[in-house]
């Protein structure tokens, strides 16, 4: 029998971990979030659309959100999101594995990834990238990929993101969906651990009959840019409001029960839920068909509206911000929505630095993927404690407010732009 496998039989409330190697658990260590600095009230909304500040708010209880600046992408609130967490983990991000990006408003189209864009911004140089979307479920699913990606032991340490910049894709003349979205950006970095805490259970679903009731009709393969796309308004999100409410009133506490089961959790053992965040009334509905008081479900969509795969991270930055997270505490996370798709995952909140595997401030050599990958050479990584500083010395420098170019925290040497960005 190894080591592990006999370390881990205490109770029989263990016995999942059974065929687990060391470092097969997968615990947050750091997180961050980015939001524009911009406010729009619901008021103002009033001067765009045929809307009523009152209707919103008792509709969504939503009272304001943040909007992208010109200056703002995905790709920049992403990257500011992934130096919080960074920083928060106080760990190089040399020695990140992997860097996901859970969006539906990617910097581009099609190629490349904002995955990639962040990767190289970050000075995460020998980690893989990907862009991942499964809309506002998309936070849960870049989870779970991180979950199994370090209990297979293929990766260490993955960075997670969700971000959006809905605004670029609303249409501003419907009322039904411009006064539902915001933008902003969350981050969460998971690493190893061979503590039997973490993610404890993540489970996922779709239903792709209901794709037409959640979706952005052009760009793609099906109907690609055209004068006519853009002429009827194609490129902007179209929603069935009804219809996707009544999905999510009964997706949302079936996830979570489901989630909560997977890990061997009484939902009365849950200290905090954290929904995503589209409307207080689905919320509350969730909360009363679980018979959860609200007292331990976090909300914000009041400040930030529905910001779709950033929804969740931003709102686990804030409940651990405002102490409503700590230590040792069990918080399960929701999320719902197009596709349709649904998601959630219990966690076993560890906070920082609670002593991952690679994080002992060891110099560890490592080979790089690209330039170093082919010679065989190596880069040390700096000891831990010496990279926030590093990252807030480049932080103020590294986003060129005009188009996002970055600075390599690694070599220093500005990184080329992309080719082109759309404006909104
Ligand atoms: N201001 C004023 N009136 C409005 C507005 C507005 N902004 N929007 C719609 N109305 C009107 C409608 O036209 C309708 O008028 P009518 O009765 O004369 O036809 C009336 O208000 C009621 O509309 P409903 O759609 O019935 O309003 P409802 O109470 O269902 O609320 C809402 C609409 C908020 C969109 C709700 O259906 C909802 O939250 N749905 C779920 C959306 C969601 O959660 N999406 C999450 C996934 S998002 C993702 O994955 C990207």
């Amino acid at each position: 029998m190894a080591p592990w496998t006999f370390a881990f039989c205490h109770s029989s409330k263990d016995l999942r971990n059974l065929h687990m190697p060391p470092g097969a658990h997968a615990q947050i260590t750091g997180w961050g979030k980015a939001l524009p600095s911009k406010v729009l009230t619901n008021v103002e909304l009033e001067t765009l659309v045929d809307t009523t500040a009152e209707w919103i708010y008792s509709r969504t209880g939503i009272r304001e959100r943040r909007i992208a600046g010109p200056d703002e992408s995905t790709f920049t609130l992403a990257t500011r999101a992934a130096r919080a967490a960074i920083a928060v983990a106080d760990l190089s991000p040399a020695r990140i594995d992997l860097v996901i990006v859970c969006t539906f408003s990617p910097e581009f189209g099609g190629m490349p990834s904002t995955a990639s864009l962040v990767q190289h911004a970050i000075g995460a140089t020998r980690a893989g990238a990907f862009d991942l979307n499964a809309a506002c479920s998309g936070f849960v699913y870049g989870l779970a990929v991180a979950q199994a990606m370090i209990g297979a032991g293929v990766h260490e340490t993955v960075l997670v993101i969700g971000a959006e910049t809905m605004s670029r894709l609303l249409d501003w003349n419907d009322r039904a969906t411009c006064v539902l979205f915001g933008d902003g950006a969350g981050a969460v970095l998971l690493q190893a651990t061979d503590r039997p805490t973490g993610v404890l259970s993540c489970v996922l679903g779709s239903d792709g009959s209901g794709g037409e009731l959640l979706s952005v009709p052009a760009g793609g393969s099906r109907a690609p840019a055209s004068t006519e796309t853009v002429q009827g308004a194609q490129h902007f999100i179209k929603m069935n409001g009804k219809e996707v409410y009544k999905f999510a009133v009964g997706a949302l506490p079936r996830s979570v029960r489901q989630a909560a089961a997977q890990a061997g959790i009484a939902l009365s053992d849950v200290d905090l839920f954290i929904p995503h965040q589209a409307n207080i009334r689905i919320i509350r509905s969730a909360a009363e068909t679980l018979d959860v008081p609200m007292e331990r479900v976090f909300t914000n969509v009041d400040r930030y509206g529905n910001t779709s795969a950033a929804s969740i991270p931003i709102a686990l930055c804030e409940a651990v911000e405002e102490g409503r997270l700590r230590e040792g505490q069990k918080v399960v996370v929701a999320g719902f929505g197009g596709g349709l798709s649904w998601g959630a995952a219990a966690i076993e909140w560890t906070g920082a630095h609670t002593g991952a595997p690679n994080d002992t401030g060891a110099e560890v050599q490592r080979p790089l993927h690209d330039e170093l990958a082919d010679t065989g050479s190596t880069v040390p990584m700096p000891a831990a404690g010496t990279w926030v500083q590093t990252l807030q010395q480049v932080d103020t420098q590294a986003i060129d407010p005009e188009w996002g170019r970055g600075v390599d925290p690694r070599t220093g040497n500005s990184i080329d732009a992309p080719p082109a960005r759309l404006k909104p």
